[in-house]
């Protein structure tokens, strides 16, 4: 396969969100307990209840924001049942979620805690569905108030002095869905009437995202941007990537075939779709593109992995996935001027983890390496790319072989991540850097002989990022020979 790929760092301008880095984590299945919170009291290491060695790796992929506590478990949230002395906190029934009692051991504190400790920003989903606008508003003087309200007075009881701050606030998640089922104009007017409420006290600056379309619903767009933009700063956009296209069957993580691969991929790459036309639509109404779109959860959804609760969406994580998220990150940041975050689902044991645990154990999947090795891009400038690539084909269909993106940073270093779809083929890039000079070169690559490839608790090191030096250059040019099913990450100072 032949690929050419030109850029343009000379004409660099937007600017890659650190936020498209982002990730969720929900009270859901091992996410939350288990996942992230053992409890003091663990014979696991912990800090306060957050284990120690999942602080260590979130902290090493710089995961800059982190959306909690849902997804569905968010609109049927009490954020009061989550504060206080632990062992007085209610015991509620996560409906969604295989009906497990939640103790609320991991609450608000607890949340902040974490985020501390990981180094990312906050990032809160209130409760539409099934909560009140009091409830919320309450919720946010809980956190940001500084004065001598009752409210804040709680806080410092329960043991926080100061207030915290609270960069983003989503009003509901999935409310054209398990949020409360609701249509967008229903929804479009409670937005505005819930969001009246997230007060901003103070000093503290909320960015408020409403909630966004699910997949292609671009009549929820439409309605949202005409009757609310001018009260949001930013807009959600849920899509997962399925092998097949039928929810009740959605194909198996591992042991897949082919036409898996390529469907899983050609889904994937549908985001590039999604991300122009609600974008355009956007421009509509904002042309100056002040609303950002915040594609809060994207992912690949399989069957779950077999012998494990269906409700906890537990799923393992190969080679594919590495490419789900390569593709995925690679089309955020070409649309930065638009994207303002996106939030993978979601961290540890649920959906497309970049972690998974069992008891004491850690391993890091192949997701997680991309996310280590597209670190780089995180705040840098986007490098404008032309790129003409041979088709990967599967039966009468086909798909680009080659998935590109590329950024610089302050010292004029080009940073640039390649996704080779093809599984059998090398991919020849050549790259131009449009007047740039190559000077030092260094290059990373994951890939593996199989397809589903994946680490396991016997094996956690089966696929891992390994240092790639199959590249020449050829005067201006940079010729790489990227390996069959790859994810590719040059250095270019
Ligand atoms: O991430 C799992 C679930 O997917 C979330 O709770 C929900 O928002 C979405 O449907």
């Amino acid at each position: 396969m032949k690929s050419e790929l030109m850029l343009q760092p000379h004409f660099a301008e937007d600017r890659i969100n650190e936020n498209i880095y982002g990730h969720f984590a929900e009270h859901l299945g091992r996410c939350i307990y288990e996942g992230i919170w053992v409890g003091e009291d663990s014979t696991i290491p912990n800090t306060g209840g957050i284990r120690n060695d999942v602080v260590q790796a979130l902290r090493e992929i710089e995961i800059p924001v982190l959306r909690w506590p849902g997804g569905c478990f968010a609109d049927e949230y009490h954020w009061k049942d989550g504060v206080g002395p632990r062992d007085e906190r209610k015991r509620t029934v996560n409906t969604h979620w295989g009906e497990v009692i939640e103790p609320h051991q991991f609450g608000t504190h607890e949340f902040f805690k974490l985020c501390d400790l990981i180094g990312a920003k906050p990032y809160i989903c209130g409760n539409v569905g099934s909560g009140t606008p009091r409830e919320m508003a309450d919720w946010i003087e809980y956190i940001t108030f500084s004065g001598d309200s009752s409210l804040a007075r709680q806080r410092r009881k329960n043991g926080r002095e100061e207030p915290w701050e609270l960069p983003y606030f989503g009003v509901g998640n999935e409310n054209w869905g398990c949020g409360g089922e609701m249509r967008a104009e229903y929804y479009a007017d409670l937005y505005r009437r819930y969001g009246t409420y997230v007060r901003q006290f103070g000093e503290s600056d909320i960015y408020k995202i409403a909630c966004g379309a699910s997949g292609d619903d671009y009549h929820w767009t439409q309605v949202l941007m005409e009757r609310a933009a001018a009260r949001m700063d930013g807009l959600s956009l849920h899509y997962y990537t399925t092998p097949r296209d039928d929810w009740e069957s959605k194909g198996a993580a591992t042991g897949f075939s082919e036409k898996e691969w390529f469907t899983t991929l050609k889904a994937t790459l549908f985001m590039e779709d999604l991300l122009k036309k609600h974008g355009t639509i956007m421009d509509r109404y904002d042309p100056k593109k002040r609303v950002g779109l915040i594609v809060d959860e994207w992912g690949a959804w399989y069957d779950v992995e077999p012998g494990t609760e269906p409700g906890f969406l537990y799923q393992q994580n190969t080679l594919r996935d590495a490419l789900v998220a390569g593709i995925n990150l690679n089309i955020f940041n070409n649309h930065a001027d638009r994207v303002e975050m996106a939030n993978i689902a979601q961290t540890v044991n649920v959906l497309q983890a970049p972690l998974l645990t069992r008891e004491e154990e850690l391993i890091l999947t192949p997701t997680y390496h991309v996310f280590k090795l597209f670190t780089k891009h995180q705040g840098n400038r986007l490098v404008p790319l032309q790129l003409r690539t041979d088709n990967y084909n599967w039966g009468d269909e086909a798909i680009p072989a080659l998935n590109a993106s590329a950024s610089v940073d302050e010292e004029g270093t080009v940073f640039l991540t390649l996704c080779n779809l093809a599984p059998e083929e090398e991919t020849e890039v050549n790259v131009g850097f449009g007047g740039k000079d190559i000077g030092e070169l260094s290059a990373e690559a994951l890939t593996a002989g199989e397809m589903d490839a994946h680490n396991t608790f016997e094996e956690p090191e089966r696929i891992k990022p390994v240092e790639f030096e199959n590249m020449k250059v050829m005067e201006s040019d940079l010729n790489i020979s990227l390996p069959p099913k790859s994810v590719v990450v040059v250095e270019v100072a």
